[in-house]
Formats: structure tokens, C-alpha cells, sequence
């Protein structure tokens, strides 16, 4: 019997050994040696527009978090903007700074909440995992210093992210992060509250005519975007909101109000950035073969 015990102790010790040199080894095996790893600089070359958008959506956290916030001009500011007008020309530079420091803090915030414990980030090249989770990449797009280490995950208890990026909306993830059962009811991926911050909202309510139609409840409200930190600065929000709206929708005004709010933190932002960028890099020798 003690001549059993130690066998399995040595090939479990065996076992792990095999598993550590291998996860060791497979960041330096994938990489093709005459194409330089992609820096975070070259992934953050385009800025996507669903970042752009978390400003609009989000300009509170985006600021606390981004320096670069108020040079980084959303397509609403620019149009605004004469042709000429200088701070054109900075802006995607500010974009580009902004989304590559969104992405790494995002990343580091996805291995410390551990979402890699019930996440994959690999789909395997067997029993049909592409029909679920989209097209099994090859190594070279694991060729970046976001994929240094790989994060492969070590279970799945939730589906693969591989192809997260753009499947889901911005608007999905943060009423998603809050909630999960609430959005996929059933769901037992854990609630992320501490990404989520007190603070001001404006608020409409459901048009009472339309109401009456559809059955739902007139007090029913539903949130313009932005968070702000005070209620003044959410009335002077909402006197923006009035001041804009055509005189077609005069009756908007009226069922307007501030309320309190949880809204994501600018942690939340970049952890969204990085979901949102999971699968949407292919390697520039890979696009140009396309
Ligand atoms: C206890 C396991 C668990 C942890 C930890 C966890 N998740 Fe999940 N996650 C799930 C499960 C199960 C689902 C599928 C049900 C759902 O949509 O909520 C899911 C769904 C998701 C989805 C939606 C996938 C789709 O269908 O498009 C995203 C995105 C996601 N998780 C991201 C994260 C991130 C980021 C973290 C870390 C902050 C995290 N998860 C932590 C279990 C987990």
C-alpha cells in the first residue's frame, strides 16, 4: 500500500511538472521570432468606436480615469469643431493613449477579479467549439503583449471569451456586471458591485399616453447617460438635455427628473474596453494575406 501512496505522489508531482513547464514554455514556442511580439502601442493604433462611446455614455468616470479625456474629441464634439481647429489633429492621439492604458488596466483587472477562473480565452481546436465559441485561432494572434502570459483560464464555468469583443453592447456589460442573473437569468457568474459608483442620474419618465397602450407602468423611468457625481451637476445635465430638445418633444420636459444612481466606475470602463477587445486584433501579416 505505501509502495501505491507514492507512486501516485510522483506522477502526480510529474503531472504538475509537465503542466508548469508547458505553460512556461508555450508564451516563447508560439511566438514566430522574426515577427515582433505587437506592443500595446500597435493594438491601440485603432481606437474603436465603442470606447469612443463610453466618453458620451460616461464622461464622470471617463475623465476621473483618463487624463486624456478632454482632448480626446467623441464624432458629437468634432462636428462642432471648425475644420481648421487644431485640437482635430490631437485628438486621435489622445484616443489612442487613452485606449492603451484602458486595455491594460483592464487586463490586469481581469486577472485580479480572477474572471479567468471561469473564463477561457482559447478555443479548442475539437469537438466543434467553433460552432459555440467562433473561429479557432492560431498562435500568431496570441502574438501581443496583452497574451503575455496567455490567459487561457484554468475552468469553464462560463463561456468562452475568445470572440467577446462587439458581441455584446456596451450597455449589455454594465447592466450585466451589476447583475448578472438579471440579464441571463440563471446566471451564477458572481455580482461585480464594487465596479459601480453612487451618484446622479437623469431620468425620464414613460410617456403616460404610451403607457396606457402598451400596459406598462407611467412611473416607470428610463436614464439618459451620464453619472454625476452631485445633484447640481445632474440639473444643470438635465437643463442641457431641455434647452436641446425640438419643440416636437416639448412634452419630454416634463417627465424629466434627477434621481440617485449607481453607474460604472472608470474601473468598469476599462475592464468593458478589454472585453470588448477580446478577438478583434489580427496580426497586421495575417490582414494583409486576407
Ligand atoms: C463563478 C464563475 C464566474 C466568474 C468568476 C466570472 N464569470 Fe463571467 N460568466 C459566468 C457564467 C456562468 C456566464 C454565463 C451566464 C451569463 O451570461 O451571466 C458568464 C458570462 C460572462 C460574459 C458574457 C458572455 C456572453 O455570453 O457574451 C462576460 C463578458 C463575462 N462573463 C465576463 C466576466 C468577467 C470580465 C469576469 C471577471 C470580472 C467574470 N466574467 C467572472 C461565470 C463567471
Amino acid at each position: 500500500m505505501d509502495r501505491f501512496g507514492s507512486v501516485i505522489l510522483v506522477a502526480g508531482l510529474a503531472c504538475f511538472a509537465f503542466a508548469f513547464l508547458l505553460s512556461g514554455l508555450y508564451p516563447y514556442m508560439i511566438t514566430d521570432h522574426a515577427v515582433p511580439a505587437a506592443t500595446i502601442e500597435d493594438l491601440a493604433s485603432y481606437v474603436p468606436a465603442d470606447f469612443k462611446a463610453l466618453k458620451d455614455a460616461y464622461p464622470v468616470s471617463f475623465a476621473q480615469r483618463f487624463s486624456q479625456a478632454e482632448a480626446a474629441l467623441t464624432p458629437r464634439e468634432l462636428v462642432s469643431l471648425d475644420a481648421s481647429d487644431p485640437r482635430r489633429g490631437q485628438s486621435e492621439a489622445a484616443w489612442q493613449a487613452a485606449y492603451a492604458e484602458a486595455l491594460i488596466q483592464g487586463r490586469n483587472l481581469y486577472i485580479s477579479e480572477v474572471c479567468w477562473h471561469c473564463h477561457s480565452q482559447y478555443v479548442r481546436p475539437v469537438a466543434n467549439e467553433s460552432l459555440r465559441f467562433g473561429p479557432v485561432l492560431t498562435s500568431d494572434h496570441d502574438n501581443n503583449v496583452l497574451q503575455q502570459p496567455v490567459l487561457w483560464g484554468t475552468r469553464r464555468v462560463g463561456p468562452d471569451l475568445t470572440h467577446e469583443g462587439r458581441l455584446r453592447s456596451n450597455d449589455w456589460h454594465v447592466a450585466h456586471f451589476f447583475n448578472p442573473a438579471e440579464v441571463t437569468p440563471g446566471s451564477i457568474m458572481p455580482r461585480y458591485t464594487w465596479f459601480y459608483r453612487e451618484g446622479w442620474q437623469v431620468m425620464r419618465r414613460i410617456d403616460p399616453g404610451k403607457a396606457d397602450r402598451t400596459g406598462l407602468d407611467p412611473e416607470r423611468a428610463y436614464g439618459y447617460p451620464g453619472v454625476w457625481e452631485t445633484k447640481a451637476e445632474a440639473e444643470a445635465a438635465m437643463a442641457q438635455i431641455k434647452a436641446s430638445l425640438p419643440s416636437t418633444l416639448a412634452g419630454e420636459a416634463e417627465r424629466m427628473f434627477v434621481a440617485e444612481a449607481e453607474g460604472p466606475s472608470s474601473d468598469l470602463l476599462s475592464l468593458i474596453a478589454y472585453v470588448q477587445w477580446l478577438g478583434t486584433w489580427t496580426p497586421p501579416h495575417l490582414e494583409q494575406a486576407q
